[in-house]
């Protein structure tokens, strides 16, 4: 069973969603609904699997459908139509005593203005929900301090949100996040407010938490960099429909249309692909010339033997970590794929 499951999920804005559906339904673009019938759609039939332990990013561009996606997975909004699973619970099934419950126990969002209260203090901010789940003073004085550290705030726990850095602030609503010990997070467009080098640290500071943690993360933003970086899987929305679901190196390798295309054009492929992705297993390879051979691990990046083979014209042999050969590159084959699909 997937983590969270969403199943022909509509969603349509304005004063009667319900009759606006069948044009929907007959393939009428958003621009022509809009126009006819002065309604909104925000999503058009989405269905998605997500695992438990995965970073699943959503992407697209502003006004593609992401905040509304992911308010349904919290019924923050409630779909037109279609089903929303979550550890195979249909969240609108959930009795209103339920479904605080289910928001408080199970999942925790971090917002992109930080979503802070100015006149509690750090420490104050990140117990909030756990004041909430009416968690003693001094446990939730410790589950605090933890998770300050965690996020690299320590010292800070006194200080009110105005003293802060945005960079700063962000990890307080992440340490919020983190602090009630939900099994998934969603973020929308959490980092998208900070300063490059900031957010880099940002997408850092969770990947590491991650590899410890191993929760469910639905992550929101509009920028390609930061879902290849962070996800295990990437859907892309457009206009309300989901055009297409992979691994990073599906996406770039594989871009199902024009717009995924538009967005994947300026990629640095040889930063993101590894080179087992790209190597024939060496039960397939026949005829290779292995006079001049390059060893290369099979999690590298490209980019980190590129280089070499370039000025060699050297055939790449990947090997695993204790040495044991998988497969083999051919220099003609590395080149393409830096431009080819697979
Ligand atoms: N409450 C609302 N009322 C009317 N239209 C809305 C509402 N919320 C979102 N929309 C519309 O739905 C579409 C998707 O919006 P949104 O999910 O916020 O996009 P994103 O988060 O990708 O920028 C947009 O066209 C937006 O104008
Ligand atoms: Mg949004």
């Amino acid at each position: 069973m997937s983590k969270i499951e969403i199943n022909n999920v509509y969603k349509i804005f304005g004063s009667n969603p319900k009759s606006v559906l069948p044009m929907v339904k007959e393939g009428s673009s958003k621009e022509e609904i809009l126009e006819k019938t002065g309604h909104t759609v925000g999503l058009d039939n989405v269905s998605m699997k997500i695992e438990e332990g995965e970073i699943f990013v959503c992407m697209g561009l502003s006004g593609s459908g992401k905040s509304t996606l992911i308010r349904h997975l919290n019924r923050l909004i409630d779909p037109t139509e279609g089903e929303i699973l979550v550890e195979g619970t249909d969240v609108m099934t959930l009795s209103q005593q339920k479904l605080i419950d289910f928001r408080r126990h199970k999942m925790s969002m971090v917002f992109q203005r930080f979503g802070l209260f100015p006149h509690k203090t750090v420490i104050q901010n990140v117990g909030y929900g756990l004041e909430i789940q009416g968690i003693s003073d001094e446990e939730r004085k410790k589950i605090c301090m933890n998770k300050i550290e965690a996020v690299g705030l320590s010292g800070f726990e006194n200080q009110y949100p105005n003293q802060l850095s945005g960079g700063m602030q962000q990890r307080v609503g992440l340490a919020r996040a983190l602090a009630t010990d939900t099994d998934i997070m969603l973020m929308d467009e959490a980092f998208s407010a900070l300063d490059p080098l900031i957010r880099s640290d940002m997408q850092k500071q969770l990947l590491d938490l991650q590899e410890q943690l191993k929760k469910t993360i639905v992550f929101i933003t509009h920028d390609l960099d930061e879902s290849l970086r962070l996800g295990d899987h990437i859907g892309i929305l457009n206009a309300g429909k989901l055009v297409q679901v992979g691994s990073p190196v599906d996406i770039i390798m594989n871009p199902a249309d024009e717009y995924v295309a538009a967005f994947v054009k300026d990629v640095n492929r040889a930063k993101v692909i590894k080179a087992k992705v790209i190597m024939t297993p060496k039960e397939k390879v026949n005829g290779i010339d292995k006079s001049n051979l390059l060893k290369v691990q099979e999690d590298q990046f490209i980019e980190e033997f590129l280089p070499q083979v370039v000025c060699t014209n050297a055939n790449c042999e990947v090997v695993d970590k204790k040495g044991n050969i998988k497969g083999y590159i051919t220099n003609k084959e590395l080149k393409d794929s830096l431009t080819k699909g697979k």
